[in-house]
């Protein structure tokens, strides 16, 4: 069965809404096999982001994510990357979809950075990386 790395970022941590995001996945039908709750470091954070090194949103992305506790989560289930960024909605929760978690409980607060709630991997090669990363 396939595996993703869910992060419930510092903006969903500090308003309270860590449950009802956990919650939603169990909900859809995945299993939540590890969490963890912690303010994570830049070196772990400029790993993560690696591949958005150089772009303009990046510097204030690793800021943002110093700047409280977060909580990840190692999911599991049939299809569960696809499917979690399905919940997730699209990147800018502005716009993104009613239904989805950013779309109902997110919008945006800062120019420099999109305060989205939730990461999810976005393929399979991204989940092993990034569970290696978080979870060991
Ligand atoms: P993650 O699940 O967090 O990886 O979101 P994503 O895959 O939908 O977005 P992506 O990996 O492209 O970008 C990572 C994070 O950088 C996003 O979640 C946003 O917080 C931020 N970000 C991405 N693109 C932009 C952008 O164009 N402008 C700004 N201000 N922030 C961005
Ligand atoms: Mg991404």
């Amino acid at each position: 069965t396939e595996h993703t790395l869910v992060l419930v970022k510092p903006d969903g941590v500090a308003r309270g809404l860590t449950g009802q995001i956990l919650a939603r996945i169990e909900a859809k039908g995945y299993e939540l096999v590890d969490l963890k709750k912690f303010t994570p470091g830049r070196e772990l954070l400029e790993a993560h982001y690696a591949e958005h090194e150089g772009k303009p949103f990046y510097e204030p992305l690793v800021a943002f994510m110093m700047s409280g506790d977060v909580v990840a989560a190692k999911v599991s289930g049939h299809r569960v990357i696809e499917g979690f960024r399905s919940l997730a909605g699209t990147t800018d929760p502005t716009t993104a979809a009613p239904g989805t978690i950013r779309g109902d409980l997110g919008r945006d607060w800062d120019l420099k950075v999109q305060q989205n709630l939730v990461h999810g991997s976005d393929s399979s090669e991204s989940a092993e990386r990034e569970l290696a990363l978080w979870f060991g």
